[in-house]
């Protein structure tokens, strides 16, 4: 009997209506389209607005369309991840209220911490499911409200985040299409770089946190900019080279969003040209879980059965990842 495989049947994104322009964007902090553009590749993000909505309202819209494109209902779904880090509540698990919202009343839920690699640590776990035949339908999500974790008077944070979800439905395959091999990698000393001090045990939110703002994003943005273009481009080289592709096999690379340069610097060393490349980071920046997700939901209608699509990221943590996929359906109508 064949291997079984975690093919991908279904896609489907969300991203708010509010755009957030680099031009409104100079009204806030000193910057300007020119250098955001130059520097990161972004024009406009999207914005989740209104108070008390979490994150797990866009993901439960990316989840109901992924239902309906599917014909899927929602008591099939065995199991739903969801890689954020921004969830609704620190506790119950975003997944949980995403499980009550859409229906899916006998699946298990959690919520998994990768930052931007969180979609790609998620889809190996969801994969594992599927794999070993003990579920048949997991949902992967990747979903982050960004901006509600940023400071908007902070012009080297707040200009390259955005909102947005996606969602991925895994299913079994027999034809050996799907996840056919994942690289996960952590190095817990990036947290100098990239982290939010307070709000957790160590730090729990007090008057002094908040006066210091110790609960928004901290990055250092040259330093983090160094690492991201030596591990996502090695360790998408590095599953190339373990499945035997050359750059002429590959029909997309599916990079993680974070800035243009470091995409660019990725399909270089993967000899993988800029017409292969999937690329949305110009209108949503980058949506931490939901940039991977977002991109396959925008290429869906370019995608054959059969692809060989290499998935990559690099985030907070660090956290690194990439995934091989061999894409398992022909465009619908
Ligand atoms: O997805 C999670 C992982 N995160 C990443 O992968 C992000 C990686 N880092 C980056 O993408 C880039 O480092 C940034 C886009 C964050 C910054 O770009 P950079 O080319 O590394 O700029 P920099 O931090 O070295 O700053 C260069 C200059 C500085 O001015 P001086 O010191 O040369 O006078 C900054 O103060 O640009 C200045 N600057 C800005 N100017 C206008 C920093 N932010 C801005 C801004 N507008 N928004």
């Amino acid at each position: 009997m064949s291997k079984v495989t975690a093919a991908i049947t279904g896609i489907n994104g969300y991203v708010p209506e509010y755009i957030l322009t680099n031009d409104e964007l100079a009204t806030m902090v000193d910057t300007n389209d020119e250098w955001i553009v130059s520097r990161t590749g972004i024009k406009e993000r999207r914005i989740l607005k209104g108070t008390g909505k979490g994150v797990s309202i866009m993901a439960v819209k990316a989840v109901r369309g992924l239902l309906n494109k599917t014909n899927t209902n929602p008591e099939e779904i065995d199991g739903i991840i969801c890689a954020t880090i921004t969830p609704d509540l620190t506790f119950p698990a975003t997944a949980n209220l995403i499980a009550k919202e859409i229906g899916a009343k006998h699946a298990f839920g959690f919520d998994l911490s990768a930052a931007c690699s969180g979609f790609l640590f998620a889809l190996s776990t969801g994969a594992k499911f599927i794999e070993t035949g003990s579920h048949k339908k997991i949902i992967v999500i990747g979903a982050d409200k960004m901006s509600s974790i940023l400071d908007y008077q902070d012009r080297t944070t707040c200009i390259i985040f955005g909102d947005g979800a996606g969602a991925a439905l895994l299913e079994a395959n027999h034809e050996g299409l799907g996840i056919r091999d994942a690289i996960l990698k952590s190095d817990g000393s990036g947290e100098q770089y990239l982290n939010i001090k307070a709000g957790g045990s160590r730090y729990p939110p007090s008057f002094e946190t908040i006066q210091n703002k110790e609960h928004y994003v901290y990055q250092e943005g040259s330093s983090v900019f160094k690492f991201a273009v030596t591990k996502m481009a090695h360790v998408a080289k590095e599953i190339m080279d373990k499945n035997d592709l050359k750059g002429s096999d590959i029909a997309w690379l599916v990079p993680h969003q974070a800035n243009k340069r470091i995409i660019d610097a990725t399909a270089k060393l993967m000899q993988v040209p800029d017409n292969k490349i999937m690329m949305n980071i110009s209108k949503y920046g980058n949506t931490t879980g939901g940039t991977i997700p977002l991109c396959l939901w925008d290429y869906e209608s370019q995608l054959n059965k059969g692809d060989n699509l290499i998935l990559a990221a690099f985030g907070g943590g660090f956290t690194w990842a990439s995934i091989y996929v061999k894409w398992a359906y022909n465009p619908k109508n």
